[in-house]
């Protein structure tokens, strides 16, 4: 009875007669009992109640209606209400004195008591708010502490969305008040999960929340493909909800550990590359356990997270080398404040610097060398392809040779995509290392690996952080073409398949990673723009810039020349490619000389030379 009483549809008009009625009780028994308190239960006949309630009700009725009161949530009066109501009472309580001692009109009201009118202020807040908090109090009765929380739908009646629920109610979850899942699984349509009906499926989302005043949507199937989400993400924009929530990563559910505390709000890296890569973390853990490691580029975005990953896994120390102090600092600083940082050593130093990089080989003896530490903007290194060589193919090199001299066990350099057909400086200089550590493999019997992969989601000076402060700023979002396609995979990710590539390779191999399908740089602009709530094109401009130099429309993970073989790991790759370029020493050497000389056009020529694919672009 009461169920139905409560989940009754109520028009504007019932509601405003239903607090006109309750709130009317309220004044008038708040009136009563204050008379009843005064007078020990027995109310001499002296006092006209028949008179005094109406004038107060008229009074207070006007009061109430004035501060809004007839509009409050019934299902979610707080704190900020009860001040409200608190507020109306003053006021209320404020006129009816003045009506009652200041003009007592026709002397109705003489010998009215004083006191009576602190009774009736404390009794009415006290009845209205409690008529108020009514709806919730029966709900927290019958349903536990959800009934406070947001209206919530969750997306997913999986392992990851019962673990939440679960979660949430050994937690007396306050923040959300889930009602439901929904779920494509036809099989669970209708069933009761965790005490909580699947009421649909994610086609049936705007429904449901217009159905339920759905306030907040929880995503809960981390190891949902991009496509999907984008699929969700759609359907939940048909809706006025705006906060939107994901549970994080499938790791967290194979341990069985998804907590209210891992709900985090929807960013671009859920919709576009989701960390769902496993591991075989045995493997890793014996390559890097006990080890001292030097990570290269350690400030930058691939090599910070390295550092984060590999420091989990025991290892004697983590040698981190980067040539930016500023960002040396701040990984420090973070890994001090997580887990204390002890093993890690932060080494400011240049790769380009043959001298420096021995000298930290021979104070450290690392077993493992990540090479890291590049130059990566392709616009900026077309102007500046001495650089390029300078950090790309020689950092590399005497990474190689220090390697070789002080017996590295295993050596793994960090290449992309953009190596492969190059069309720009920093595709070939990356292409050229790439042939180094295979030639250097070659020679000397050695673990020397590289691990090929596409753009992440958010590393620096990547379109996401670009974007987002476009859009903060108010826009426009500038896209260099409406079709250019990138890979996108996270970060960590990316980082857990190069340790586990690294962890498989025997030497000399070029691993490449499975990125999912590429995405339009334009679908992920409209995407972020639509995350913050905003429309594009209509409230955030999209603008088309035009390629820059060394762009190219689609990026491939592989030459004409390589054929892929799948590995153990069906995320990762190896591109098979027998020839060794033999003379890359001496082709090299000519680089250098070139670069020292900053003779540009000799450098393009060199790098065409050694890497016949590479087409460079002609640059004013
Ligand atoms: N970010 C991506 O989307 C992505 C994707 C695939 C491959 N990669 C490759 O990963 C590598 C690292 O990329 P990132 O995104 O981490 O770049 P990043 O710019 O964030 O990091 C590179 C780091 O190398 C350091 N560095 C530059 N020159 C150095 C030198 N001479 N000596 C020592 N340190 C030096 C920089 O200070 C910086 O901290 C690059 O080769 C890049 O091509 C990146």
């Amino acid at each position: 009875m009461i169920n139905k009483l409560l989940s009754v549809k109520r028009t504007l008009a019932m509601r405003r007669w239903f607090y006109f009625v309750g709130d009317s009780s309220c004044i008038t028994l708040a009136i009563y009992v204050a008379f009843l308190l005064r007078f020990d239960w027995k109310i001499p006949g002296a006092y006209n109640l028949l008179l005094y309630i109406p004038s107060i009700l008229l009074i207070k009725l006007l009061v109430f209606w004035f501060f809004n009161l007839h509009n409050m949530s019934w299902t979610h009066t707080g704190p900020h209400e009860v001040v409200t109501i608190t507020k109306a009472n003053i006021v209320g309580s404020a006129l009816v004195f003045l009506v009652i001692h200041v003009f007592n009109p026709a002397q109705f009201f003489t010998g009215f008591p004083r006191s009576i009118f602190v009774a009736d202020f404390v009794l009415c807040v006290f009845f209205i708010t409690g008529f108020r908090l009514l709806k919730r109090l029966y709900l927290h009765y019958t349903k536990g502490s959800f009934a406070f929380g947001k209206q919530t739908l969750i997306v997913g009646a999986g392992d990851a969305g019962v673990l939440l629920v679960k979660d949430m109610r050994h937690q007396n979850e306050t923040t959300w008040a889930p009602l439901g899942f929904v779920d494509d699984d036809p099989g669970k349509q209708g069933i009761d999960v965790c005490g909580l009906r699947v009421l649909g499926k994610t086609n049936d989302i705007p429904e449901l929340v217009e159905k339920l005043k759905i306030e907040s949507i929880l995503v809960a199937i981390p190891s949902a493909p991009s496509k999907v989400i984008q699929h969700i993400m759609e359907e939940i924009r048909k809706t006025p909800v705006r906060d939107i929530r994901v549970v994080p990563g499938v790791k967290r559910i194979l341990e069985g550990t998804v907590t209210v505390s891992d709900i985090k709000e929807i960013a671009i890296e859920d919709i576009l590359g989701r960390e769902e890569a496993t591991v075989d973390t045995e493997s890793i853990r014996k390559m890097l356990s006990g080890k001292v490691l030097l990570v290269t580029g350690a400030g930058g975005s691939i090599g910070s997270e390295v550092v984060r990953q590999m420091i989990k896994y025991e290892p004697r120390k983590v040698v981190a080398l980067d040539i930016d102090e500023t960002d040396l600092f701040n990984l420090q600083q973070e890994l001090i404040q997580k887990s204390g940082g002890e093993n890690v050593v932060p080494v400011v130093a240049d790769v380009g610097d043959w001298t420096k990089i021995q000298r930290i080989f021979e104070a450290f003896s690392p077993g493992i060398v990540l090479n890291a530490a590049a130059y990566k903007h392709v616009p900026m290194m077309e102007s500046y392809p001495e650089e390029a060589v300078r950090v790309n193919v020689l950092g590399t090199m005497n990474l190689l040779n220090a390697s070789i001299k002080y017996h590295v066990e295993r050596f793994v350099m960090i290449s992309t995509d953009k190596a492969i057909n190059p069309s720009s400086v920093m595709g070939a200089t990356k292409r050229t290392a790439e042939e180094l550590v295979r030639f250097y493999n070659s020679k000397n019997h050695a673990r020397f690996i590289s691990v090929r992969f596409g753009n992440v989601v958010g590393s620096r000076g990547s379109v996401i952080p670009i974007f987002q402060k476009q859009i903060v700023s108010g826009g426009p979002v500038t896209v260099t073409h409406k079709d250019m396609k990138r890979y996108f995979m996270s970060i960590p990710e990316a980082v857990i398949l190069v340790l586990q590539a690294a962890a498989s390779g025997t030497g000399g191999e070029i691993f490449l990673l499975d990125m999912g399908e590429p995405v339009r740089i334009l679908t992920v602009a409209e995407e972020m723009i639509r995350l913050h709530g905003l429309a594009p094109d209509k409230d955030i401009p999209i603008i088309f810039t035009g390629m820059r130099p060394g762009e190219k429309l689609y990026e491939d993970l592989m030459t004409p020349l390589e054929k892929s073989e799948q590995t153990a790991h069906p995320k990762i790759f190896k591109a098979i490619n027998d020839t060794i370029k033999t003379d890359i020493i001496k082709q090299v050497a000519l680089l250098e000389k070139a670069a020292v000389e900053g003779d540009k056009p000799r450098i393009i020529a060199i790098l065409k030379e050694i890497i016949p694919a590479y087409n460079p672009q002609l640059h004013p």
